[in-house]
């Protein structure tokens, strides 16, 4: 049997007595299910330019190229599963009474897993939408074949994803604002805390008084800010968490 996980005594009391519980992931919680992230040694922007690939422009000036980018990754997503780390989040999720999962990940694998509600601050990459008229096609049949696919109405279809430079949702932004500024407990975990406004979702739960505990294999910009860092993989740590909480529930 795996030693017990060493957390504080803090987040062990916030793990029992805490209701109100706040999820916030990137792209490290799906590293371990082979979908690689975007910064660090193998990470994607180190490898393409975000610029040439996941902007408006981009997609205008070599719609082909973006659209087959998108395609290379959502095969990528298609053929890996989720992980444990996405797994015990479905079990966070039974065992907090108020419970929200937002997530930078377009993969979807957290929902693959069986989370619900999850909010989505950059899209999903299998849902498409027409440049021109802004139809949705999550069901591509419904085009006319291409590279990309074309809209009935002419427009070529793009990936619903959020690129540089476009607004979030703000559906799913004013959740994630509303819910981490109301919580007692938040975990940042598998995101370099980089890019805004999710990075600043972290340390806006501090402000209004959640205790916050990020989970990476290296400490971010945020780390000194938050109240406990646990550092690790995601697939390793939540587990563990996953079976404190477990011992918790079956002592209630
Ligand atoms: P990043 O690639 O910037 O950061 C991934 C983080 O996960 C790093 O801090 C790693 O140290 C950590 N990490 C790697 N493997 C891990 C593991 N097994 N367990 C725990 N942590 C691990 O990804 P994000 O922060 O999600 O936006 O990036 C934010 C946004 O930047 C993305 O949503 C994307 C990108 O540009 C858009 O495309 C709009």
């Amino acid at each position: 049997m795996e030693d017990e996980l060493e957390v504080s005594q803090a987040l062990r009391t916030e793990l029992k007595s805490t209701a109100r519980v706040v999820v916030l992931t990137g792209a490290g919680i799906s590293a371990e299910s082979g979908v690689p992230t975007f910064r660090g040694e193998d990470g994607l922007w180190n490898k393409f330019k975000p610029e040439e690939l996941a902007t408006v422009d981009a997609f205008m000036s070599n719609p082909e190229l973006v659209w087959e980018w998108y395609e290379f990754r959502r095969n990528i997503i298609e053929r890996i599963k989720p992980n444990p780390a996405h797994y015990t989040l479905v079990e966070f999720q039974k065992y907090f009474e108020d419970f929200t999962l937002i997530t930078q990940n377009v993969d979807g694998l957290h929902q693959r897993a069986g989370s619900t509600g999850v909010v989505e601050l950059h899209g999903n990459i299998n849902a498409n939408k027409c440049v021109d008229c802004g139809k949705r096609y999550d069901d591509l049949s419904q085009a006319k074949p291409g590279i990309p696919p074309k809209c009935l109405c002419g427009g070529n279809i793009r990936p619903d994803v959020v690129w540089f430079g476009e607004m979030l949702p703000s559906r799913a932004t004013n959740k994630a604002f509303e819910r981490s500024s109301n919580c007692d407990l938040f975990f940042s975990i598998g995101t370099s805390a980089i890019v805004h406004p999710a990075a600043s979702l972290p340390l806006m739960a501090k402000k209004n008084k959640a205790y916050v505990v990020e989970i990476n294999t290296s400490p971010t910009g945020i780390s000194d800010f938050i109240d406990e860092l646990l550092l690790g993989k995601a697939g390793e740590i939540l587990p563990r968490l996953g079976q404190m909480i477990e011992k918790k529930a079956n002592s209630r």
